[in-house]
């Protein structure tokens, strides 16, 4: 079988017989162009996904129908979006791009309140924002709203579908782009779907993967993880209504979607879309890497689970193009970039820089950042990371293991002390953390804790040691330089820029204190504001510090659109990196890991190619004759050609 042929075959059979909304003559011109471009790529995919099925075909149409209804749907703003941004396709690589994750509640108590700190944003130079998951969600304990009963509805407390409206257009007229979570991995057992199949409804007792008894569970279950141990041992939940066992990767309460049947597919995609139209120019993919299962498997990063998100990505390309991907894959690092592709997400976090920087400030040594960022930091020109320190979840150890014992380092000890460290429990430590999803079979956990407490802020104020507070606002502002100069989005977590601390009140609250990271989900209160005011406080040398270090990102083209080499600077306490543009603007970055003064050979700044060079930080020039130069604890260095 030729797969072009049938797919050509296929679209013109489908619009022949279409049953599309109607649409204006341009419209539809303009929706046919796309869709002849893209359906190859698209049938492709779900022939792959689903051409054993005897009903593709019924599917394949509905799909298109819902692909038509959904372009018709969307705003003339949003359509003018779409012609702007196929202009621009690679918007995210700009200096100018600088992103803030935040819970509406927490940052503004709610979206119309949001509205008003929008000068807030653009102040600090915010062009991006993610809220959080803010539709509908059960109430109580909804995993801070990843549990989502309906995707059309906005979490009452928040506010309303068109509240959110009012404010994606506010934040646009501000430059800011919008992002929000399309979490299509699971819905809660509330969503309606979840519902009928409590009743019994087979149809959507499909949408989930449901079984009568354990037998196929078992068999599941001998190759997977466990996400939450502390919640629950094991994948599947028993449900009571409908007599079955239910898949639930993460809450018992987020039933895993089965993609296998293709009615989810375009169920979803109704779904994606109606978010693509709200005005979001980027979806986070919640939990991506567990989307399809395959018996035998572990059920993570498989092959169809890239095949599928392709496809949803052609869906965005034929009715929403302004729209891109984001990854959140938190797995190994080879797998994380499987998932970054112009077709496929064109952006990512970046959690193996994030984990990094954490390991490199325990260890003070940077040789394991340094070699895995020399092998994994690259990808493709059209795509780019976004590179973070903190989020609102817990930090686990992503980094590969064979690069590790390259170095001599014992991946599954090294985890260990890590988490050791960051509790707080390894002698000499300097974070306040909290360990996260400890499982009791084999002693695995992950980290919690806000930025500032686990860069060591929260133990020095408490000890009142003026050196260890210095250390800390320098370190906290080394790694904050990091993912503003390394290469993609700089994602900042709101409350971060102001060196907020763990706040433990989450242990008092029934439908908190079984989830740990609430520890760094914190409310942004006035006296955080003002506090960040007071020129005698560390979060005053914080918050100036990342504005500054923000504001010269933003003056500086090197940092945007570049090509980033990973330098071995010599020193294993120094973490080198250069960024060469188009134009030829050159950027070299030093930064010091440690507390005591390092020095570093001066041929590093051969790269440069120049003698005379100016640190953009302290505004200093650097006299490339001298045989070394020098970096104070934890002193970052931003080089450029004077
Ligand atoms: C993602 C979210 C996390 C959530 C999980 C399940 O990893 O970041 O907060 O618990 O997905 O939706
Ligand atoms: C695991 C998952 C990740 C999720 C996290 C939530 O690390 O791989 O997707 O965000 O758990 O705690």
């Amino acid at each position: 079988m030729n797969i072009l042929i049938e797919s050509q075959r296929s679209l013109s059979r489908i619009i022949k017989n279409e049953t599309w909304p109607p649409m204006s003559k341009a419209a539809r011109s303009v929706f046919e162009a796309r869709l002849s471009q893209e359906f190859p790529q698209l049938f492709t995919k779900l022939f792959e996904l689903y051409g054993h099925q005897y009903d593709f075909y019924y599917y394949l149409q509905s799909l298109v129908a819902t692909l038509a209804q959904g372009y018709s749907e969307r705003p003339r703003a949003l359509k003018r979006k779409d012609k702007q941004r196929l202009i621009e396709p690679h918007w995210y690589q700009s200096e100018d791009m600088l992103g803030m994750a935040c819970y509406v509640d927490l940052f503004a108590g709610n979206l119309k309140q949001l509205k008003n700190k929008i000068p807030y944003l653009t102040e600090l130079g915010i062009s991006y924002l993610h809220l959080m998951p803010l539709y509908d969600s059960p109430k109580g304990d909804s995993d801070g709203g990843y549990a989502v009963s309906d995707y059309r509805k906005v979490n009452e407390q928040l506010g309303s579908v068109d509240d959110l409206k009012d404010l994606a257009n506010a934040l646009e007229k501000a430059g800011i782009s919008l992002v929000l979570d399309f979490v299509f991995n699971h819905t809660s057992d509330e969503h309606r779907w979840a519902l009928a199949a409590q009743a019994g409804n087979i149809e959507y007792q499909e949408y989930f993967h449901m079984f009568d008894d354990r037998a196929i569970p078992d068999q599941y279950e001998h190759n997977l993880r466990e996400i939450f141990p502390q919640v629950r041992r094991g994948n599947f939940t028993w449900n009571e209504q409908a007599q079955k066992w239910v898949w639930t990767t993460f809450n018992s309460f987020q039933w895993d979607l089965n993609y296998s049947n293709p009615a989810v597919f375009n169920a979803i995609t109704e779904e994606m879309l109606f978010l693509a139209n709200l005005g979001c120019e980027a979806l986070r993919l919640d939990a991506l890497a567990f989307i399809w299962k395959e018996m035998g498997t572990n059920c993570e990063n498989q092959d169809k689970a890239h095949t599928l998100i392709q496809a949803f990505n052609s869906c965005l390309k034929i009715s929403a193009p302004a729209v891109v991907f984001k990854s959140e894959a938190i797995v190994h690092p080879d797998e994380v970039l499987k998932y970054i592709d112009k077709d496929e997400c064109q952006l990512s976090y970046n959690p193996l820089l994030m984990a990094l920087i954490w390991e490199s400030l325990a260890t003070r040594n940077t040789q394991l950042l340094t070699s895995s960022m020399r092998k994994s930091f690259a990808i493709s020109p059209s795509c780019a990371w976004v590179n973070y320190v903190r989020c609102h979840d817990d930090i686990g150890w992503t980094f590969d293991d064979k690069v590790a014992q390259e170095l001599g380092i014992n991946g599954q000890d090294h985890r260990q002390f890590l988490n050791q460290f960051y509790t707080g429990r390894f002698a000499g430590s300097f974070a306040n953390g909290v360990a996260f999803g400890e499982n009791p079979s084999n002693g695995d956990c992950r980290v919690c804790g806000s930025l500032a407490s686990l860069a060591g802020l929260e133990r020095a104020i408490q000890s009142n040691n003026p050196q260890h507070i210095e250390h800390s606002v320098a370190r906290i502002l080394m790694i904050h330089s990091i993912i503003l100069s390394i290469g993609g989005v700089p994602l900042l977590y709101s409350g971060d820029e102001l060196g907020v601390l763990n706040d433990y009140r989450y242990q008092q609250d029934s439908s908190k204190q079984h989830d740990d990271r609430w520890v760094h989900r914190i409310a942004l209160s006035d006296q955080a504001l003002k506090q960040a005011e007071h020129p005698q406080s560390a979060q005053f040398s914080i918050s100036q510090g990342v504005k500054r270090l923000i504001h010269l990102r933003q003056k500086h083209a090197v940092f945007g659109q570049s090509e980033t080499q990973i330098i071995d600077s010599g020193n294993t306490h120094i973490f080198a990196y250069g960024r060469k543009n188009i134009a030829a603007e050159q950027l070299l970055v030093l930064c010091n890991f440690s507390e005591s003064m390092q020095q570093i050979n001066s041929q590093i700044l051969a790269s440069l190619g120049h003698d005379s060079i100016k640190n953009l930080i302290s505004e200093q020039l650097i006299n490339s004759v001298n045989p070394s130069i020098t970096l104070r604890p934890y002193e970052v260095m931003w080089l450029v050609k004077h």
